[in-house]
């Protein structure tokens, strides 16, 4: 099995966290999203624990809340001492409304809008990173409205590109996120950032891709943006607090991933951050890292019920369920893999590969292709595996089709996270 909470219980169904899904299909329905709550919180205690371990506690783990946004997630973040990042006003206004301590709170984006600005200020989100120069002016007015002096990092494109297959360090990448280093563009706006009034530079992030399975760009990354914090230090005499090394810890989608352990990745980090800084001589930042995806992504399924099978004799056979791109874009997006398998009938042998299709009216609407199966028949319960990151988070309305429900199971149970969408709630909007 792919991730650890999948397991195949003696009467040959697929099991989550224990929980039987052929009985959480019949109990909620098809497509359904399901969590393993406890893998998730297993998760958080591996990234946190080996901050402590490697980097003498000296750092905050952050939930990067695109992966899977919503009330209850927060809530576990909340409990298991993460802090978060948001993206936009909707992520914001979700953990507001869940209560999270909005002091753990990283804002990011690269065209934040006053709107955002005003209510992270208002609310006090505990860091913005801001991405260039005009969203530091609006910060700077609207944190000075509210008397208020915000604490910032600048997002810094540290010229590291991770989403080759073996990783690229060029000159300047053509990215729309953030200032870049090689220019000197990155050491203006800061330099001009510490000459306001509401505003306080505290440190530097970059995010240089995601699902990546190596640790050298990492390792790279970490020497730039630590060297970079000790030029910031010779030259304007600043002394940055805290950097922010971004997400993009790769997952196991296939049986062919094989993704770093995290703890192995923090460490060697770790170890970076820490020798270029005493080499530089300045002092240890506190070390911030923002995974999305290997938090949440292994711990989740999407269970569906097959209808149509299709064999197209010589070309493919064709096994249609009942949800697809509106559910799970990723493979009309980035065609991107999957395993699956028959949740009814899970350990059976695979006798042939399928294509695994989606119902909306758009030929590219496939969830996997080449996925080896046994003979699947209409009424099987099929589940696609690690869906927990950017599948409910990336979902659309599309065919106006309503998004499943997310089910969380946690110590052998199940309850709702979010509840399916209703047609009503499709027209909910419409004048
Ligand atoms: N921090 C920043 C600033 C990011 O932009 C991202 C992801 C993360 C953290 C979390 O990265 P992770 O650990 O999840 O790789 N929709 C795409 C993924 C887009 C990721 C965007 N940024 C997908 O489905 O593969």
């Amino acid at each position: 099995m792919i991730a650890e909470c999948l397991s195949i219980g003696a009467n040959n169904h697929l099991q989550i966290g224990g929980v039987d899904t052929v009985e959480l299909a019949k109990q909620y329905g098809t497509p359904l999203y399901v969590m393993d709550e406890d893998q998730i919180r297993k998760n958080c205690r591996i990234y946190k624990d080996a901050v402590d371990k490697y980097y003498d506690g000296n750092g905050l783990i952050l939930y990067a809340s695109k992966a899977f946004s919503c009330m209850q997630i927060y809530r576990i973040m909340a409990q298991e001492g993460l802090g978060i990042d948001v993206v936009s006003g909707g992520e914001l206004y979700t953990a507001l409304k869940a209560k999270f301590p909005m002091e753990k709170a990283y804002f990011h984006g690269n065209n934040k809008t006053n709107d955002e600005i005003e209510l992270a200020v208002k609310h006090g989100v505990g860091r913005i990173v801001v991405d260039n120069v005009f969203e530091l002016g609006r910060l700077d007015a609207i944190s000075a409205k509210y008397q208020k002096k915000t604490k910032i990092l600048f997002r810094i494109k540290p010229g590291i590109d991770a989403h080759t297959h073996s990783f690229i360090q060029t000159g300047q990448i053509d990215s729309k996120f953030g200032v870049a280093l090689e220019t000197g563009e990155a050491m203006d706006i800061i330099a001009q950032a510490a000459k306001l009034e509401n505003v306080e530079v505290v440190g530097v992030h970059c995010h240089i891709g995601s699902q990546i399975f190596d640790l050298a760009p990492f390792e790279l990354a970490a020497k730039v943006m630590t060297n970079f914090m000790a030029d910031v230090k010779d030259k304007l005499g600043l002394s940055l607090s805290e950097l922010n090394l971004g997400g993009g810890y790769g997952i196991k989608y296939l049986d062919s991933h094989n993704p770093v352990e995290y703890d192995a990745y923090i460490r060697s980090v770790s170890e970076v951050v820490k020798d270029t800084a005493n080499s530089r001589g300045i002092s240890v930042p506190k070390i911030i890292m923002e995974p999305g995806r290997s938090i949440v992504g292994p711990a989740g399924i999407t269970l569906y019920t097959v209808g149509a099978v299709k064999e197209i004799p010589n070309v493919r056979t064709y096994v249609s369920v009942d949800g697809g791109m509106t559910d799970n874009p990723r493979y009309i997006l980035y065609q991107s893999e999957y395993s699956a398998l028959l949740a009814n009938r899970a350990g059976d042998k695979p006798v042939k590969p399928v294509t695994i299709a989606g119902k909306c009216c758009e030929s590219g609407d496939l969830l996997a292709e080449g996925v080896m199966m046994p003979e699947v028949k209409a009424g099987d319960t099929l589940a696609v595996l690690a869906t927990g990151a950017y599948n409910y988070s990336m979902a659309s309305n599309y065919n106006r089709i309503p998004r499943p429900p997310v089910v969380m199971v946690s110590g052998g149970k199940s309850k709702v996270a979010v509840k399916r969408e209703t047609y009503d709630d499709l027209i909910r909007n419409d004048v």
